[in-house]
């Protein structure tokens, strides 16, 4: 079954011992994506990608260097779009870049675009091979500007992709259901991610170019499609993990916040998607637990339910920290020539790199959860 899916036993959907070089003949693009913060910061990266040839894809074979390429190629994208800030986004992603990436996008089943299985999932590295999976002892393979808090935000997501592993093992049947222990969800990005660094330096590079008021038209694949193109930035919800956890649990969640995690689904690799959907098509659990009456099997499914809704709720919290908080701020500190009075009460809703607007998104999502619970 875990092949069928691309599942680790001991990795879950992270990439096991991701692939950190391409095959020779894309030392142009390594070259690109491992001077990334530098030609970013210098706004130098879109001149670097004019001046690249156009590869072709051809000479990646089997999963592992089609996943790095994605990786790659979604870095040098995101780069590539946002390097001269919000307000100058590229609206063409040059043909030399935007072929390839379609090519390897379109044999992985995946969107053009930086996801979640990029930048988290197959963007992790050992520093010392038989040394622990631990903060120290890792690294991403491409790096965004932001330094630590780039290592901290993509490492600690990663960590919380191998803490899930253990709940994927119930669904696939191996361990019967044991809700988590107490403490749990630990909450540690607040230690690795800087709040001002994560704002202003890193946050702009995992938008999307749908639902973002700074893109209303899309990304024009030059060479690939006549018309420009709506996809969606990374997001959390883009994690394969709470969307079998609700799955299997039996979380209904409300009709807006459905319809985005459905979609996101489009921006997992298509054997994670089939695994919520073969979880889907399991006998209800939940409708087992209650025409069980067993008391003890109601009691365990309600502390699954409820450590779920405890992880979203820290995830408001720490939305409220590192989005939230950080937009109203840079809000009253206004633009030249604007009074904070002008810029308060029009503003649309917040929204998230993905375009859901946050804390409705995150609040309703956690609601639901609580929703499932069995009263007893
Ligand atoms: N989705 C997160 C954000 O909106 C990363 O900042």
């Amino acid at each position: 079954a875990l092949d069928k899916f691309h599942i680790s036993p001991e990795y879950g959907f992270l990439l096991p011992d991701p692939q950190t070089e391409l095959p020779a003949p894309y030392r142009p693009w390594m070259d690109l994506a491992r001077s990334l913060p530098d030609l970013i910061a210098t706004r130098q990266l879109r001149a670097h990608v004019h001046q690249a040839p156009q590869l072709s894809a051809a000479q990646l074979h089997g999963h592992r260097d089609l996943r790095l390429a994605h990786l790659v190629l979604g870095f040098i994208t995101a780069g590539y779009v946002w390097q001269d800030g919000e307000e100058g986004p590229a609206k063409v992603l040059p043909q030399n870049l935007a072929v390839p990436f379609w090519e390897v996008s379109r044999r992985l089943g995946l969107p053009p675009i930086l996801l979640h299985a990029d930048l988290v999932l197959a963007n992790w590295r050992q520093r010392d091979r038989a040394g622990p999976l631990e903060l120290g002892n890792l690294d991403p393979i491409v790096w965004l500007p932001g330094g630590e808090s780039l290592r901290g935000f993509v490492l600690v997501t990663m960590l919380v992709e191998k803490a899930a592993v253990p709940g994927l093992q119930v669904p696939l049947g191996w361990v019967p259901l044991v809700p988590p222990a107490p403490g749990w969800p630990p909450c540690p990005l607040a230690d690795h991610v800087d709040p001002d660094t994560f704002y202003t330096a890193i946050r702009l590079f995992l938008s999307g170019w749908r639902d973002n008021p700074a893109m209303p038209a899309g990304l024009l694949y030059e060479g690939v499609w006549e018309l420009p193109q709506a996809y969606s930035g990374g997001s959390a919800a883009q994690s394969t993990v709470l969307h079998a956890f609700d799955a299997f649990l039996g979380v209904r969640h409300h009709e807006e916040s459905s319809a985005f995690l459905h979609r996101m689904r489009d921006y997992m690799p298509p054997r994670h998607r089939a695994f919520v959907e073969a979880i889907q098509a399991l006998p209800p659990l939940r409708e087992l637990v209650l025409s069980s009456g067993n008391e003890a099997l109601h009691c365990a499914y309600n502390r699954c339910v409820t450590a779920l809704a405890a992880f979203r709720t820290r995830h408001i919290a720490v939305a409220t920290k590192y989005v939230v908080t950080a937009t109203a701020a840079k809000r009253s500190r206004g633009s030249p020539g604007t009074s904070p009075l002008q810029a308060a009460p029009s503003r649309p809703e917040q929204r998230g790199t993905g375009g859901s607007p946050v804390l409705r998104f995150l609040k309703s999502v956690r609601d639901a959860t609580r929703e499932a619970l069995l009263n007893v």
